[in-house]
């Protein structure tokens, strides 16, 4: 039996439909991962979850509770760290987390038993006895995440956990995150890169304009896009239309084409000659390059497959976390 389930949420603010009927399933002890780009609905959706916001329609049970009807009791069992962190300034990083875990219910010197350890996965040993306006960004983001996990719950929201975390506390979540789901507790987290969805998630939605539009493993959504993916960019981006047209039929599919960056991907069935062939007929057309590759599919093709559009400005290649391609390596 799935520990969240949702049927049909939608959720307005005012003409802006951020939720346009949202269904989940999510097995108990699995990781979710919410995958989609900004605007999608995400953290609406996880506000909904965690009692934070009411939806205007549909019915969702996490752990057996309602989340309209059963807040109350459904807040002691969640936990949930946020895209801006939510942290008392005034307070030291230890004293945040005690007084998290003293809201779940722990006795104090288990709060700061459990709270050393969790300040340590998260590097802020250190600065355990800081008052918190003291802190950098990140360590107030990393604090914030370690106050989530304070409470040991059932189950665990992580809202874009990763965006803003340098790549050593990454790694460090990700390890907690395995720790934790070994340990029972189900997680759903929200991202907008495929790679992190990719290393955590047994089972990820792609939402997109308030809708879930596919669903699948890593791989199952990879192989929507099959293959890997010849990308490049024009020197002019007036050229974008002209360079598309001069390497279809290399790709089994029409190529898809960015023309406000002069970017053209497209998928391959077999890497092998693809990027001598691609650069003779770009340059016999006379296009010149700024750049060209051959890659595995990101978020951005699966994206592109499914819906036919870009993803945005948002999420550029350097920001991907563990980025497969050119940008491995120097992160
Ligand atoms: N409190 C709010 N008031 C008005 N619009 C909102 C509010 N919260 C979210 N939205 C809008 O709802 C849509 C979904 O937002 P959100 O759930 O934050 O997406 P994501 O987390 O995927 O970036 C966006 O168009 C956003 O501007
Ligand atoms: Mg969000």
């Amino acid at each position: 039996m799935p520990i969240i389930e949702v049927s049909g949420i939608t959720k307005s603010f005012g003409e802006v439909r951020a939720l346009r009927g949202v269904d989940l399933n999510i097995e108990e002890g699995t990781v979710y991962g919410l995958l989609g780009p900004n605007g999608a609905g995400k953290t609406t959706a996880v506000r909904v979850l965690a009692t934070l916001l009411v939806p205007d329609t549909g019915t969702a049970t996490v752990a057996g509770y309602d989340v309209v009807a059963d807040a109350p009791a459904l807040r002691s069992v969640i936990g949930l760290a946020g895209q801006s962190a939510a942290v008392d300034e005034i307070l030291t990083g230890m004293e945040n987390i005690e007084m998290v875990g003293r809201l779940y219910g722990l006795r104090p010197r288990d709060a700061r038993q459990r709270g050393g350890a969790i300040l340590e996965r998260f590097d802020l040993t250190f600065a355990a006895d800081r008052p918190v306006k003291t802190y950098s960004g990140g360590m107030r983001r990393r604090l914030d995440l370690a106050a989530s996990l304070v409470g040991a719950p059932k189950v665990l929201f992580l809202d874009e956990p990763t965006t803003g975390l340098d790549p050593r506390s990454r790694i460090g979540l990700w390890e907690f995150i395995e720790d934790l789901v070994d340990e029972g507790t189900t997680l759903l987290l929200t991202t907008q890169y495929l790679e992190e969805a990719d290393a955590l998630a047994d089972q990820i939605g792609v939402i997109d304009h308030g809708k879930v539009i596919a669903e699948g493993t890593s791989d199952e959504l990879k192989s929507m896009v099959g293959g890997d993916v010849l990308d490049f960019q024009v020197a002019d981006r007036h050229e974008t239309e002209a360079a598309a047209a001069a390497v279809a039929g290399i790709g089994r599919e029409e190529p898809r084409i960015d023309k406000a960056n002069g970017h053209v991907a497209l998928s391959v069935e077999s890497p092998v000659g693809v990027i001598t062939q691609a650069v003779r007929r770009l340059d016999a057309a006379g296009i010149k390059l700024r750049d060209l590759a051959i890659r595995r599919p990101t978020l951005d093709d699966v994206f592109l497959t499914l819906t036919g559009q870009t993803i945005g400005d948002e999420a550029e290649p350097e920001d991907v976390p563990a980025a497969t391609g050119p940008g491995r390596g120097h992160s």
